[in-house]
């Protein structure tokens, strides 16, 4: 996820892109960079880290450019780097992009061949000299010709020494918009970046092409045929603006969640022949069939992720797994070798605990893999392989979308050591992946449940206690709602395996004890339901999350939240997306800091 700003008009365009790109910050980080048009020439500023460099190295410039794009990056191919740093170019012309090239390789290679020469690891630039190689005259032909050839999302922004009298951009399955001013176009990946100049705005759809000019814009459709669209008038405040209209960082998480989860997706399978392929898994393909064990170590959210990958590879790569907290690994005499296939989970990559242990298992010969979520972060790169989950930067603490990105490539992972160890047929393949390609679907209906769970919320947000309860792969959810309610709503909250209810937690249970019970249809539905009658005859309080259709606990608990139907296995998305919703509520409605709960932080990069 990386943002883009686009200025064609009076004003001083450097300034113009700099200022856009301080509100796409949160879109991304670890470079920035813009190309402006002086008199015919282009010229390129870039810069590594966080915006504030770039802006220092632009004080002492005398650019009165009024054409220019600029760029916030958030690595997707290629370490953050001056290299890798966008705009990318090739000869007189230049390009900003967010998304990602699926193909890029391929097109890569074709390039080479002709000649281009690259400067960089980045999909981006593949872009730049593709367009190159298709422009004969007339820009916006070569864009769409390029644009035919690219498998993949992006936004683009482009502009050329040959016609500097306008910017081309284009959008698919990445966000853009066209700002219109007075004698002025902008283009945004998102409104914030430009909306103290406009508040008019049109929002591209899926294969637009666009040109703008100083003082107009044309707009053709996927076919290439002139089309009008419709002027939308936005009257957010900034601070809403940032947030995409959301209250908080956290709740536009949540709803992030579809998209994040096709990002973490694209490219990796093939639903016609059943498979699963990442890049850079070499060592972990050649040695799929020796591993003995795999061992699973992280810390807070990344963990339940770990606990419910268990019950993925167990069944579905029929390998033996153990999951361990980080600060708990790395104290222990391990007994871990060669054999042992060693993957950390991580939002961050910075976790201190969870990149200690990794160290100390490579050193102990282990193969290392982790799943994460920032590219060139510490624990990736010290990693053998790994599986970017291409979330986007979060920014709430309490992690949401990292945590459903990090699952779903659990599954895919599962899926794809299965098939490299054997044990996984076409068939039982073709339904985990076509179950994951209905995911987000499943993800939008229970996002439309939110006015239900704020309802229910509104009775308990001064409770002092909560239970969660869950069984097989909904017991590490229970583990999840119930941290996600402690951290940000500070109510007290335990998650437990249904079964063990009996063992202990059972004595809590009297008529001020809200119980949430996740229990949608699955092989162990009548156990967990038993369950809620043992809470009922104690005059507990349950809120049940029960698939669609269900009419087995209707009547007997105090609220139903109903999900839609999935495989089993991946029931765990829309339980813990009521979960999250129903601890967002309650915070807010608390009045508590949602985004950034006391004495909690983002990356916990000390011991
Ligand atoms: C902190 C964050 C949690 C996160 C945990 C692990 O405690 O507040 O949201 O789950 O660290 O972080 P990681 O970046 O390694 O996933």
């Amino acid at each position: 996820m990386c943002g883009i700003v686009g200025y064609i008009g009076s004003k001083n365009a450097s300034a113009v892109l700099v200022e856009g790109l301080s509100k796409l910050e949160y879109r991304g980080y670890d470079s920035a960079g813009i190309a402006l048009l002086e008199k015919g020439v282009i010229h390129t500023e870039r810069s590594v880290g966080k915006l504030v460099n770039l802006r220092n190295m632009l004080i002492d410039n005398k650019f009165t450019a009024t054409t220019g794009i600029g760029h916030t990056r958030w690595a997707t191919h290629g370490k953050p780097s001056f290299e890798n740093a966008h705009p990318h170019r090739s000869e007189g012309l230049t390009v900003v992009h967010n998304g990602i090239i699926e193909n890029y390789l391929e097109l890569k290679s074709m390039l080479i061949e002709k000649g281009y020469k690259f400067e960089s690891e980045t999909d981006t630039e593949v872009v730049a000299h593709l367009i190159k190689s298709n422009f004969s005259g007339y820009l916006r032909k070569a864009v769409r010709k390029s644009i035919e050839q690219i498998i993949g999302s992006y936004a683009l922004a482009v502009i050329s020494e040959e016609e500097p009298d306008r910017i081309i951009i284009a959008r698919k399955d990445s966000p853009l918009v066209i700002g219109i001013g007075e004698d002025e176009m902008f283009a945004a990946s998102d409104i914030p970046a430009v909306l103290s100049h406009t508040r008019n705005f049109i929002f591209l759809e899926e294969g637009d092409i666009a040109i703008l000019k100083k003082g107009s814009y044309e707009i053709f459709d996927i076919d290439g045929t002139p089309i009008e669209r419709e002027i939308k008038q936005i009257d957010w405040n900034p601070v809403m603006a940032e947030k995409a209209g959301y209250d908080h960082f956290m709740q536009k998480e949540i709803y992030e969640q579809p998209r994040a989860i096709i990002d973490t997706i694209r490219g990796r399978y093939s639903l016609e022949e059943s498979t699963v392929f990442f890049d850079g898994f070499e060592k972990v393909e050649s040695s799929a069939k020796a591993f003995n064990r795999i061992v699973i170590v992280a810390c807070g959210t990344s963990w339940h992720a770990g606990l419910i990958a268990k019950f993925y590879l167990e069944k579905i790569a029929k390998i033996p797994v153990e999951v361990d907290i980080a600060s708990e690994f790395r104290y222990r005499d391990l007994v871990i070798d060669d054999k042992t296939l060693f993957l950390a989970l991580t939002q961050s990559g910075e976790t201190a605990d969870t990149l200690s242990a990794l160290r100390i298992a490579k050193k102990m010969g282990s193969t290392v893999m982790s799943i994460c979520n920032v590219v060139g972060s510490s624990i990736a790169r010290e990693s053998d392989s790994v599986i970017y989950t291409h979330a986007g930067p979060e920014i709430g603490v309490a992690s949401t979308k990292a945590f459903t990105t990090q699952v779903v490539s659990l599954l895919l992972f599962s899926i794809y050591l299965g098939q490299k160890r054997g044990v996984l047929g076409h068939d039982e393949s073709f339904r985990y992946l076509q179950a994951i390609v209905e995911l987000p679907e499943v993800i939008e209906k229970v996002l439309e449940q939110d006015k239900n769970i704020l309802e229910i919320a509104k009775n308990y947000k001064d409770v002092s206690n909560f239970l969660y309860l869950g069984r097989n792969v909904n017991y590490p959810v229970a583990l999840e709602g119930a941290l996600k309610l402690k951290e940000i709503s500070y109510i007290h909250a335990e998650g437990y395996p249904a079964g063990e209810m009996k063992h202990g937690p059972i004595a809590l249970i009297d008529k001020n004890l809200p119980v949430f019970v996740l229990c949608p249809k699955s092989s162990v539905y009548e156990k967990v339901a038993s369950n809620v009658e043992e809470v009922k005859a104690r005059d507990g309080i349950v809120i049940a999350v029960v698939t669609e259709g269900d009419e087995g606990l209707k009547g007997k608990c105090d609220h139903i939240i109903e999900i839609p139907a999935t495989i089993e296995e991946l029931s765990v998305f829309p339980t813990v997306v009521v979960t999250q919703i129903f601890s967002y509520h309650c915070a807010h409605l608390l009045g508590l800091d949602v985004d950034q709960p006391r004495n909690l932080a983002k990356s916990v990069t000390v011991e």
